[in-house]
C-alpha cells in the first residue's frame, strides 16, 4: 500500500465529473487500498477518487463500524434534514454548516463488481452524499451556509 496525495480546492481536477468504474481488477484494488490508508492517516470519514487525482466514480465512506468501498454509487433515496458541520480533506483547515438530508439510501458495486445497497443516517448520510457529489465535480463549499470561526472550531474540537 502507498499513500496518495490529496488534491486541494484550487485543483481543477476536483471540478470535473468522473467516469464509471468498468474494470474490477488489481489496479482498482491497489487504488482502494491506497485510498484507505490515505483516509486513515488523514483522519477523515470519506475520500473520493477524484481527490487523489483519479477521475473514476468510486469513494470510501467510514461509517464508524467499517470503511465502505463504493464503486459507481447512486443515491436511491433521501429523507429528512440535518444542519451540521462539514469539512473536506481537499479543503484543509475549514469547516462549515451544510444542510443535508438526514437519511440516504445508496446503490453501489463492491470491489468484485457486485451491486449492493447501503443506508445511512446522520453523519453517514452526510458523508455518502458529500463523497458522491465529488464524483460529479462538486464540493461542499458550494452549499455551505456559514464557515466556522476559529473560536467555534476550538469549541467543536475540529482542527483548524
Ligand atoms: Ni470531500
Amino acid at each position: 500500500m502507498a499513500l496518495r496525495n490529496i488534491l486541494t480546492d484550487r485543483d481543477p481536477q476536483l471540478r470535473k465529473a468522473s467516469r464509471p468504474v468498468t474494470e474490477f481488477n488489481d489496479r482498482l484494488f491497489t487504488l482502494l487500498d491506497d485510498m484507505k490508508e490515505t483516509l486513515e492517516l488523514a483522519n477523515g470519514v470519506g475520500l473520493a477518487a477524484p481527490q487523489v487525482g483519479v477521475l473514476r466514480r468510486l469513494c470510501l465512506v467510514d461509517t464508524g463500524e467499517e470503511v465502505l468501498e463504493l464503486m459507481n454509487p447512486e443515491i436511491l433515496e433521501t429523507s429528512g434534514e440535518q444542519d451540521g458541520i462539514e469539512g473536506c480533506l481537499s479543503v484543509p483547515g475549514r469547516y462549515g454548516f451544510v444542510l443535508r438530508p438526514n437519511y440516504a439510501k445508496v446503490r453501489a458495486q463492491d470491489r468484485s463488481g457486485n451491486w449492493f445497497e447501503v443506508e445511512g443516517e446522520a453523519l453517514t448520510a452526510r458523508c455518502l452524499i458529500h463523497e458522491i457529489e465529488h464524483l460529479d465535480g462538486h464540493l461542499y463549499t458550494e452549499k455551505v451556509t456559514r464557515y466556522l470561526t476559529d473560536e467555534e472550531m476550538k469549541e467543536y474540537g475540529v482542527e483548524g
